[in-house]
């Protein structure tokens, strides 16, 4: 998108015609202490749930200030998004990853809350290494050993012995269960329809491609994806790098690919999971959605995105968009009130200014 694209230099559309069609993944060199790390260091997962923190885009090389107002509201669990280092320049080198991952791991707030706050990640294009980035990138093996050393995944993390980084994780005790799921729309991604009118409004990268054969998310992790569906949980938040229901641009979304777009809401409904959220990132703006269902709950999705450089010249049509665009440097909150039986989706500014809440019921998402 614009803003990343002059950040870094990079043409999505030269990139993508200048790809081989069907690159082969090379495995990259392996990395110094690979396999060595200590996982005695991360923070034990929690036992409940009632206060999660979300957030995406961070550009290692700036000011993170934004970590104080997040470590201040002592979050049970923070979830990155994606784009949590930018080292997408081409050509890639392992080595501008693995600086880019030491820069942010020297950022004090962020190392603060590595140490002290229970966390999930999942990769967006700029840590995968090749914006807007799919299955055809070359150096994702590499990439993907860089990503699970530097969030020090245990050596018996089924994420260690299968293709793409997709995970799910269910916390709490009955009747307040909450169940993250985060995607992996990088590893299998196929390649995107590039537009035919650069920057027109709802057009701007993608055109929607009709081709049933596309994939968003592979076969393996669309059976992973329905097996975690059936799981019981009161919430359950789906955390996806790039826009779910989003409608009405033309930058990345699961609108790239109108039939895996049914699909994912066709399974929500065939699996009758309920309590689902989206989280999602990659666009440098927040906001909260409603997508309306015939004869089912709504969906919402909270975009968060921008914890260091959001857009503040960002403008979209969002049909289905609630409120105005958050512009400025923000992070997500989800809260919950059990007792309540209540959530409560918030876009918090860099000093922890509200910017904007809106409460559900947990009924509604029945
Ligand atoms: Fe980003």
């Amino acid at each position: 998108m614009d803003r990343r694209t002059l950040l870094h230099a990079v043409s999505a559309a030269a990139l993508a015609s200048s790809l081989p069609s069907c690159a082969v993944p090379v495995q990259g060199p392996a990395l110094p202490g690979a396999g060595l790390q200590d996982n005695s260091a991360l923070p034990p997962w929690p036992a409940r749930l009632t206060q999660i923190a979300f957030g995406s885009c961070i550009d290692q090389k700036k000011a993170q200030p934004i970590w104080d107002a997040i470590l201040a509201g002592r979050p049970d669990l923070f979830i990155f998004g994606g784009d949590t280092v930018y080292a997408s320049t081409q050509p890639w080198l392992l080595d501008n990853l693995q600086k880019a991952y030491s820069t942010q791991a020297a950022q004090p707030g962020f190392a603060r809350l590595r140490q002290t706050v229970a966390h999930l990640a999942i990769w967006d294009d700029h840590d995968f290494g090749l914006n807007d980035g799919g299955a055809d990138f070359p150096h994702k093996l590499a990439s993907k050993q860089a990503f699970m050393d530097f969030w020090k995944l245990r050596q018996d993390d089924p994420r260690r012995a299968r293709e793409g980084l997709y995970h799910a994780q269910i916390f709490g005790p009955p009747g307040q269960q909450v169940q993250v799921i985060l995607l992996d729309e990088r590893w299998f991604r196929s390649k995107l329809r590039v537009t035919d009118q650069r920057d027109a409004p709802g057009k701007e990268r993608y055109l929607p491609d009709p081709n049933p054969a596309k994939t968003m998310l592979g076969p393996d992790q669309w059976r992973w994806l329905e097996a975690q569906l059936l799981q019981s949980a009161d919430l359950r938040l789906i955390v996806s790098g790039v826009q779910v229901i989003v409608q009405g641009h033309g930058w990345e979304g699961w609108a790239n690919f109108p039939a895996e777009q049914s699909r994912l809401l066709d399974l929500i409904e065939r699996t009758q999971a309920k309590g689902v959220v989206f989280l999602s990132g990659d666009r440098h703006i927040g906001a909260l959605y409603r997508h309306e269902r015939a004869k089912h709950y709504p969906l919402f999705e909270l975009t968060s995105s921008g914890m260091t450089h959001a857009w503040a010249g960002a403008s979209e049509a969002g049909p289905n968009r609630m409120g105005e665009l958050v512009t400025q440097n923000h992070f997500a909150l989800v809260e919950l009130d059990w007792p309540a039986r209540h959530i409560a989706l918030t876009l918090k500014g860099s000093a922890g200014q509200v910017l904007q809440r809106h409460r559900i019921a947990l009924a509604e998402l029945d």
